[in-house]
Formats: structure tokens, sequence, C-alpha cells
């Protein structure tokens, strides 16, 4: 054999699989048929990230005189789209080169080419065959463009590939889906200037998320402007008109562009992956919780296996078949991955909402708004809240969700407590920082007991 692993994807499951296998001390090779990095990196997490980093930033400026800072004037801001999308570049093409860089001194093979399968232990690229013990797919997944939307005459559909490309700014957006992509560019495009609709299938936007959180979020964005359709089911696009149904009424709205975001699906197409009898359900190849596919010997991970379409889940994804093949017993568990939303302010969530919760165990609630928080108001941002929800007998957290500043980077303590099962009582025992937004959070643990200092 060539190699002892061989991983088909060099997204932020593949590249981490890649790496961590070296550091067994295996014969690793990845194969990519674009740019290491994937989706995430490149046309994904990253460049969107971006994006939204100018925007705030132009909205802090604009705020700049009420933080005491004379002579930037908020009529004179605007954001030069050739300039924010040279800064994208510039920042995925050092991360690209930053992931090159670690592969290479792992000792990784990087192959630039489409992987096709001949046998469970034989891949070609390009006419060439490469042989290995294990294999790790982890070619990812592409945006869906759905047969059940009728599309007719000369429209102008984009998806987040092309939306991440904006130069010129169209005058209106309508966006299919509001799920996270969904969401996430409603924002951006409203904060550029565009007037944006969104139709969302179900009946509230953001479907995933706690229906507190989702509300408060779509208040703030309506109020920016962004108009949301919920309950909408659209039908068809004709010449940049979005056809749906709401409330019973059919209707049409004309836009200048349309941005299709209503999911995306695992991408195995050209990898033959049927051919040498691999299960796939629904375009997904099935593994187990070990990352095991029905072959022995070929491991899927990340979007292509289809259980939780995110970067950090790949990554762990990843490192779970690495070592399930290097003899470290392993499987992932799938209850306490955290989820993030990139608006302003942005949302962050873990575990279960509270209308899952309601649904199987007797549960305590806690609240804290991020009025009440001294950091907060220093960062000119009380908007939002820590909510928490706890089982109601044994203590257990169940879920955390959170809307305000810094959401995003405050979660992955709750994932480790989480991961230690840490009752709620444990992280209200924990010393938090002063002043730091995340001391809402123990805050909102002792809410759930009726017993928050900060709040009444
Ligand atoms: P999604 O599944 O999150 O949302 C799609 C939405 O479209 C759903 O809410 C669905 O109800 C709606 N929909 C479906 N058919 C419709 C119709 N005919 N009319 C109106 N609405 C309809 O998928 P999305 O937003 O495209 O994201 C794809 C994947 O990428 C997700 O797994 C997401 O988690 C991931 N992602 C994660 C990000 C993050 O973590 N910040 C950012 C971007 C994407």
């Amino acid at each position: 054999m060539d190699y002892d692993i061989t991983v088909i994807g060099a997204g932020p499951g593949g590249y981490v699989a890649a790496i961590a296998a070296a550091q067994w001390k295996k014969r690793v090779c990845v194969i990519e048929r674009a740019a290491e990095g994937g989706v995430c990196l490149n046309e994904g997490c990253i460049p969107t990230k971006t994006l939204i980093r100018t925007i705030k930033l132009a909205d802090e400026v604009k705020k700049a005189d009420q933080f005491g800072i004379s002579g930037v004037g908020a009529s004179g801001i605007a954001i030069d789209m050739e300039k924010l999308q040279a800064r994208k570049k510039a920042v995925v093409s050092q991360l690209v080169g930053g992931v090159k860089g670690l592969l290479k001194g792992n000792g990784v093979t990087v192959i630039y080419g489409t992987a096709a399968f001949k046998d469970k232990n034989t891949v070609i690229v390009d006419g060439k065959e490469i042989t290995s013990e294990h294999f790790i797919i982890a070619t990812g997944s592409k945006a869906l463009m759905p047969d059940f939307i009728a599309i007719e005459g000369k429209n102008n559909i984009i998806t987040s590939r092309e939306a991440l490309e904006t130069v010129k700014v169209p005058k209106s957006i309508g966006i299919i889906g509001g799920g996270v992509i969904g969401i996430e560019f409603a924002y951006i495009f409203s904060k550029l200037g565009a007037k944006v609709r969104v139709y969302e299938l179900m009946d509230q936007i953001l479907p995933m998320v706690d229906g507190e959180i989702a509300a408060l979020a779509s208040k703030r964005m309506e109020k920016n402007g962004v108009v949301f359709y919920t309950g909408a089911k659209v039908q068809a696009i004709k010449n940049n008109t979005v056809c749906f149904s709401h409330g019973g009424k059919q209707i049409e709205e004309a836009a200048d562009c349309v941005l299709m975001a209503v999911g995306r699906v695992p991408d195995a197409e050209g990898l033959n992956a049927e051919g040498i009898g691999l299960k796939l359900e629904k375009g997904a190849i099935k593994t187990d919780a070990s990352m095991k596919t029905n072959i022995a010997g070929v491991y899927a991970i990340g979007d292509v296996n289809g259980r939780f379409m995110l970067a950090h889940t790949a990554s762990h994804e990843g490192l779970t078949a690495v070592n399930n093949i290097c003899g470290k017993k392993e499987t992932m568990d799938y209850e306490r991955i955290p989820s993030c939303i990139y608006i302003d302010p942005e949302i962050a969530c873990i575990g279960m909402t509270e209308e899952q919760a309601r649904s199987k165990r007797e549960i305590k609630v806690g609240r804290f708004p991020l009025a009440g928080n001294g950091k907060a108001l220093v960062e000119g941002e009380t908007e939002g809240m820590v909510k928490v929800i706890v089982d109601a007998a044994i203590d257990e957290i169940l879920g955390v969700h959170i809307y305000g500043i810094h959401a995003t980077d405050m979660i992955g303590g709750i994932s480790s407590a989480m991961t230690a099962e840490a009752t709620a009582e444990e992280i209200i025992n924990a010393v938090y920082p002063h002043p730091t937004v995340s001391e809402s959070i123990p805050e909102a643990f002792m809410a759930a007991y009726g017993k928050a200092i900060h709040w009444r």
C-alpha cells in the first residue's frame, strides 16, 4: 500500500484528520480537487465572517460620536466593496497558506485532483492509482438547488458562493430559506443597503434555534428593515420574481437577485462510492458513531455523511475517525455540538431548545438579560440574553442559548462544561471574571433557581 491513511477532501474535516493521522506516525495522503480549507475556509465560514467584520466595524464607526469620538461623521461612512473583497481574499489566502504549511510540516502528502474509488483500497486520481490501507472520505456538501421550486424565465439566482463575491450590491434581494445561510446573508445584504425579503417555510426563522431567541433576532432584523415571511412556501422563481403561498394567499414579489438558501446536500459526486458498495442514504454516506461506513477500512466524516453540517463537527469527526483507525475506540456525541449564527448581536447555542426539552423532561428555565450586565453596557450593546435549560430533577444542563454580544466566543466554555457533565450548580460555583459578558452565564443558571443577583 502507498499509504496507511488517505483522506479525500482537505476541508476542516479532512485536513484535521490528516494532521492527526500524521501525528500517529502514519503515512498519510490528502487528495483535494480545489483548495486546502474546503468550503469553510474558501467560500463559507471565513469569507462570510470577514464581510461581517467590516459591516460591524462600519456600524461601530457610525456610533463613534456616542462613544466620545469626534471627527467621524456617520454620513461620510461607506463600505468599499472592492477593498472589502481584497481583504477577504487576503484573509482566506493567509489561512489556506497556513493549512498548506501545517500539512507539509506534518509530513502529509497532498495530491491535487478528483479521486474515484476503484476498490476499497484503491482510488484513481487523474489516471494514477493510489493504494491505501484506510480511506477517510471528507468531500463535503454543495448548495441544494431544489426541484420543488420551479425556475422559469431569465433569473439572477445565486447561492452563498456567489453572494460572497458581491462587489455591486443589488438594490433588492429575495432570500429563499430562513435558515443559517439565509439569515446571515439577510443581515449582510441589509447592512450593505439592499432591500431584503426572506421567505421561510416554517413558522419561525432559524427553525433549529430556541423560539424565544429566534424571535428576538427576528425583531431586531425587522427594525433594520428586513422583511420576513414565515410559513411561506416558495413554489417558483419567474424572471427574478419570487412566487409563494402565505396565509392562504398567492403572492409574487420581484427582486434584483434571488439567493437560494434552502439547505446543503452531501457531495459524493464522482467518488464512485456506490460502485464499491458504500451505503448511501439521500446522497449521504452512511456511518456509525465512530465514523465507520459499511465497508471495513473506509470512514466518512463531515458534511458528506449528512449528520451535522458544521465545520467544527467535521473536524471532531475527523479526530474520531483517526483515533478509531489507530486503535483508540471513540464515538461522536451529537447532543452537545455548539452552533453559532453570526449576525448582530450574535446567536450561539448548544443542547436542547426549550421546546425540545419541555417535551422530554421536567425543566427549569433561567434567563439573564444582557441589560443587567455591566460589560455589555460598556460595549454599548445590551440587547439579548442568556437562556439556560436545566433538568429540574437532576440539575443537568440541557441547553444554553445566547443572543448577545460575544455569544459565539462564550459558548465554547459551556461546551467544555457539558462535556465534563457539569451541573448547573457547578457552573454557579465557578468564578467568572468581572467585568465580562460571560458573568451572565452563571447569573442565568442562578435565575433558573430564582436567585439571579443582578436582575429581578
Ligand atoms: P438550513 O437547513 O439551515 O435552512 C434552510 C431553510 O430553508 C429551512 O429553514 C427550511 O425550512 C427553508 N425552506 C426549505 N424549502 C423552502 C421553500 N420552498 N420555501 C421557503 N423556505 C424553504 O440550510 P442553509 O441555511 O442553507 O445552511 C446549510 C448548512 O450550512 C446548514 O447545515 C447550516 O448549519 C450550515 N451553515 C452553518 C453556518 C454557521 O454555523 N454559522 C453558516 C452557514 C451555513
